[in-house]
């Protein structure tokens, strides 16, 4: 599907890269590396670079990062407002820390917490209630794949995720496909795979929204990105930025990956 001329949003969608430490990294591992990643990546402004650490090193990274042009980012949230949730973490207490983004859907909690497309466009909702920036995880397993589910697979999880969220929510909204095989695997999808999925998530995104809103929404890929494969992946004309895994937790390799995108 071609954009709109008019819009011609192709080009201006600026690159996101945000690096997933998921359940790794100690306080103390933690400054070194964000230490490192100020040092190597001061200089990039084309790129959006986010780093995601555990909840329990966000206070001390977000005083590391002040100044910087490293936005910080959650791994979930809860979908409710402060209460009695034990363990949870509301929005208003990641905003607190200048907490900017929250990853939603991750698949790794879809798969081990049973996390449905309902609690993740509840989350989505409360998140954007709270001016925080969800990036909404979607992609298929390789069982889906081999039995030719993907795209059904994924207008599921999108319509249901994103349920309830407006234009100017959706325009704040990042989508990060993917592929549950490709996932710290080493197997990366194909750039024709990776185009194909994107461009299939955008043909719903104006199917649901205002054709601005739709093409100026950033797909990220993530999936076994590494600073080798970066380059291809982020040139083709929906891929808009990279969730990055294990190769997130070194600054030279996450910092390559950032600057090979460019
Ligand atoms: P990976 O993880 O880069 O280690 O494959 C990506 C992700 O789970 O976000």
């Amino acid at each position: 599907m071609e954009c709109p001329e008019e819009l011609d949003m192709n080009k201006a969608r600026k690159l996101i890269i945000a690096g997933n430490w998921k359940m790794n990294k100690t306080v103390a591992e933690a400054l070194v590396l964000v230490q490192d990643l100020k040092l190597e990546l001061a200089n990039v402004n084309e790129v959006d670079i986010v780093v995601c650490p555990p909840f329990t090193a966000l206070s001390e990274v977000a005083i590391a990062l002040r100044g910087s042009n490293i936005r910080l980012g959650a791994q979930d949230m809860s979908e409710h407002k402060p209460g009695a949730y034990t363990s949870e973490i509301a929005a208003e207490m990641l905003k607190e820390l200048s907490v900017r983004y929250v990853i939603l859907g991750h698949s790794e909690r879809r798969q081990y917490q049973k996390e449905s497309d309902e609690v993740v466009s509840k989350k989505a909702r409360a998140a954007h209630a709270a001016s925080l920036q969800p990036i909404i995880c979607v992609g298929e397993t390789l069982a889906e794949r081999e039995a030719g589910q993907t795209e059904k697979i994924l207008e599921t999880q999108v319509l249901g995720s994103l349920a309830g969220l407006n234009n100017g929510q959706m325009v704040q909204t990042i989508i990060a496909y993917e592929p549950v095989w490709a996932i710290g695997t080493g197997k990366t999808a194909t750039t024709d795979q990776a185009q194909e999925a994107h461009a299939f998530i955008r043909a719903l995104l104006v199917k649901l929204y205002d054709d601005a809103t739709a093409w100026s929404v950033r797909i990220q890929y993530g999936g076994s990105v590494r600073p080798s494969n970066a380059l291809e992946l982020m040139s083709q004309p929906d891929v808009d930025g990279a969730l990055v895994g294990g190769a997130s937790l070194e600054a030279q390799s996450f910092a390559d990956i950032v600057k090979n995108s460019i």
